[in-house]
């Protein structure tokens, strides 16, 4: 609870690098997240070139801060298509799952990091030569936190939960 009540989106980096014994820690904790029938359909790509990763951030609406992180981690669904029995597309739960598993296990080791969705998809996909066939879930930049924002308010319990029924 202490990691997930800390965790927030962070925007500013320091430049300290990120040593590979931490980063493979953190990557460690998405191979082992769930995923539906344990398919464990995702690349996770590991950015620290910084030409790469500025234009990872014109690609993301030049969300200029994701080039001044040191690493930034973009996850790849590789069965964009999979529709479940419910309806719901699989790579969504599992790329969400894994990347957030990614999240919380940087935040464990001090560092920060930032979910972004609002990028170019085909854009990503041109810098990172991802196949057509795959979708890119998201990017997350990530690195020690320069800034001292707090916590982002969220809705009371009372708001979100309801017994029993739909209400
Ligand atoms: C799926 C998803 C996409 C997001 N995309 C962006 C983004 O493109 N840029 C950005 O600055 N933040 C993005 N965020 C971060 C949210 O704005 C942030 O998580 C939310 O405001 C709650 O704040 P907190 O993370 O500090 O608790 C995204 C978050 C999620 C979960």
């Amino acid at each position: 609870m202490k990691v997930i009540e800390k965790r927030r989106s962070v925007r500013e980096y320091q430049s300290r690098e990120v040593s590979d014994e931490i980063l493979n820690r953190i990557l460690e904790a998405a191979r082992l997240a769930p995923s539906a029938r344990n398919r464990q359909p995702w690349k996770f790509i590991v950015v620290r070139d910084p030409k790469r990763r500025r234009e990872l951030a014109e690609a993301a609406r030049n969300q200029s801060f994701i080039g001044k992180a040191p690493v930034v981690i973009v996850g790849v669904a590789l069965d964009p298509n999979h529709i479940m029995s419910s309806g719901v597309p699989a790579y969504a739960v599992n790329m969400g799952i894994s990347m957030e598993h990614i999240a919380l296990a940087a935040q464990n080791e001090g560092l920060g990091t930032c979910w972004i969705g609002g990028f170019s998809q085909e854009e990503v996909k041109k810098i990172l030569g991802v196949p057509d066939a795959y979708k890119v879930a998201c990017l997350m930049p990530m690195g020690y936190p320069a800034d001292s924002q707090g916590t982002r308010i969220r809705k009371p319990l009372e708001e979100i939960i309801c017994q029993e029924q739909y209400s």
